[in-house]
């Protein structure tokens, strides 16, 4: 089956399409809307979970979305007896989302600046953020109260990832003793160093009676 181009380009060569950690996410959580702003054609998404909304404000990335290629390729790789349903908004994800609500389960932020901040509203509470760290989106949730951390995760293979909700408390512990501010981060792009530093985290919007 051939893979769409620019997916295989970016992701699949690469062997950077994380499809095991969104297999683990599946297996752990009870997840039907995912959210995915900065996506560009990251599709791994879509192979395990069937409604999944994406964003890009990357010139013309609309074409991959809307290419018949890419939409064979995931009815013909899809891991659910579901129709996949796909959508994708060619914009800011700063910018107001017309359409959508705040009924997303997982909002997914992978190396694309502070989603889990500029898409906040559109996830449930209790709805999870999974993001990594190397643009500082999880420093950045580490100091929101609104997010509370409940998991890691670790990158064995691009097809094996664990997560673990163990100790929790061990994480995020800053190595230089000195917690983050949001406009230290916004400056960098960069999270801070952390005495652990698993691949990404997992944290869980949380309303006013979760917030300690
Ligand atoms: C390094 S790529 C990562 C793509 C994908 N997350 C992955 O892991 O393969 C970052 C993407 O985020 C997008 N991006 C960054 N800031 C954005 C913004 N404010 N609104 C929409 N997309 C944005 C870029 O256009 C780019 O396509």
């Amino acid at each position: 089956m051939k893979i769409p181009e620019l997916y295989r380009k970016n992701n699949v060569d690469k062997d950077y399409t994380s499809i095991g950690l969104f297999r683990e996410l599946r297996k752990r959580y009870d997840i039907a809307k995912v959210f995915y702003p900065g996506c560009y054609v990251h599709i791994a998404p879509s192979l395990v979970f069937a409604n999944v909304t994406y964003a890009d404000s990357f010139r013309s990335t609309y074409k991959f979305f809307d290419s018949p290629d890419t939409h064979e390729y995931i009815e013909q790789s899809k891991e659910y007896p579901d129709e996949a349903m796909l959508k994708f908004y060619q914009q800011d994800y700063n910018k107001p989302f017309i359409g959508l609500k705040d009924d997303f389960d997982l909002v997914i932020s992978q190396y694309a600046g502070f989603v889990g901040q500029s898409v906040k509203r559109y996830l449930r509470y209790g709805g999870l953020l999974v993001c990594n760290n190397s643009h500082g989106d999880a420093s950045m949730a580490s100091i929101d109260p609104d997010y509370k951390l409940v998991a890691i995760y670790r990158r064995i293979s691009d097809e094996r990832f664990s997560i673990s909700d163990k100790n929790m408390e061990s994480y995020l512990i800053p190595k230089k003793g000195v917690l983050p501010t949001k406009d230290q981060l916004a400056k960098t792009m960069k999270g801070i160093a952390y005495t652990k530093s698993p691949s990404g985290y997992i944290f869980k919007k949380v309303d006013d009676k979760d917030k300690n």
